[in-house]
C-alpha cells in the first residue's frame, strides 16, 4: 500500500467534502497534516464566501487526531499571497518542511456567461487560480531546501466545456496549464529525491537558472530537452553520505 510516512502535506479546503477526504486519507497512510479551510459557506451559485461562519479545519484536525494521526490546523485564505505565506509557514513552524501540497481551495460559482457578475469572476479567479499561486510558490521555495515534493492540483472536466460554467471552466484549464508547466520547471529545477529504501544523504547539483536555459519553441524539442535534462540530473546527483561510509 503506498504510504506517506515522515511526509508533511497541505490540503487547502480540507475541511469539508473532497478536500476533508484527501486529508483524512493522507493522515490514515502516516502523513503530517495541514488542514486549511477559511470555513466559508458551501458554494455554489449564490454570491457566498466573503466571511467565515464555521471552524471545519479544527473539526477534522480533531478527526485525525482522534484515529491517532497528525494534523494541525490552518484557517487562512488561499486567494491572497500573504494567506498562502502563512499556510506554508504553519508546516514548517510544526514539522519544519513540506513534501506535498494538494491544492484543493477553490470557491464555485456558475451562471451565463453574457450577465456573470465581475464580482463572482474575482472570486474565481483568487481562488481557484491565484489560491494555487499563492499556496505552491513558497511551497515550491521551502521544497528546494529539502530535494523537491508533490504538488496535486485540483482542476475540472468544466476545462472542457461547461454551459453556464464559462468562467469556472476558463480558471479550471488554468490550473492545467499551471500544473503543466510547473512540473516542467521541477524537472528543470534539478531536484535531487531521496530513493526509495535508501538511507543516504543526496546533495543538490549545481543547478544552472531557468533564465539561462535556451528557449525551445516547439513542444517536441521541450521534451526531449527535459528528458535529456532529467537524465543529466540522475547522473549528476551523489550521495553526500551513505550508510556503509
Ligand atoms: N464537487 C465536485 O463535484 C467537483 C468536481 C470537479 C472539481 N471540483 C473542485 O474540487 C475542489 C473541492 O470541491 P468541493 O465540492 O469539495 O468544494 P466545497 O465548496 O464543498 O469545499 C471547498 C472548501 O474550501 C474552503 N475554501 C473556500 N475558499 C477558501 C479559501 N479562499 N481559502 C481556504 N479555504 C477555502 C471552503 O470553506 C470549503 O470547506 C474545488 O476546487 C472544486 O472546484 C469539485
Amino acid at each position: 500500500m503506498l504510504r506517506f510516512d515522515d511526509k508533511v502535506a497541505i490540503v487547502t479546503g480540507a475541511g469539508r467534502n473532497l478536500g476533508r477526504e484527501y486529508a483524512l486519507l493522507l493522515a490514515s497512510r502516516g502523513a503530517k497534516v495541514v488542514v486549511n479551510d477559511l470555513g466559508v459557506p458551501i458554494s455554489d451559485s449564490e454570491d457566498v464566501g466573503s466571511s467565515s461562519v464555521s471552524d471545519p479545519a479544527a473539526d477534522v484536525v480533531a478527526e485525525i487526531v482522534a484515529a491517532g494521526g497528525e494534523a494541525v490546523a490552518n484557517r487562512d485564505s488561499v486567494a491572497a499571497p500573504e494567506g498562502g505565506e502563512a499556510i506554508v509557514q504553519t508546516a514548517l513552524d510544526a514539522w519544519g518542511r513540506v513534501d506535498i501540497v494538494v491544492n484543493n481551495a477553490g470557491q464555485v460559482r456558475m451562471g451565463a456567461f453574457a450577465d456573470f457578475p465581475e464580482a463572482h469572476v474575482d472570486t474565481l479567479l483568487a481562488t481557484q487560480l491565484r489560491g494555487h499561486l499563492n499556496v505552491s510558490r513558497p511551497a515550491w521555495r521551502a521544497m528546494t531546501k529539502t530535494g523537491g515534493g508533490r504538488f496535486v492540483n485540483v482542476s475540472s472536466g468544466s476545462a472542457w466545456g461547461l454551459a453556464g460554467g464559462a468562467v469556472y471552466g476558463m480558471v479550471k484549464m488554468g490550473v492545467i496549464g499551471l500544473t503543466r508547466s510547473m512540473a516542467a520547471e521541477g524537472r528543470l529545477e534539478r531536484f535531487c529525491i531521496r530513493r526509495p529504501g535508501s538511507s543516504a544523504t543526496w546533495r543538490r547539483a549545481p543547478t544552472r537558472s531557468s533564465s539561462s536555459a535556451p528557449r525551445r519553441t516547439s513542444r517536441a524539442t521541450a521534451s526531449r530537452s527535459a528528458t535529456s535534462t532529467a537524465r543529466r540530473t540522475r547522473a549528476r546527483c551523489r550521495p553526500a553520505t551513505t550508510r556503509s561510509s
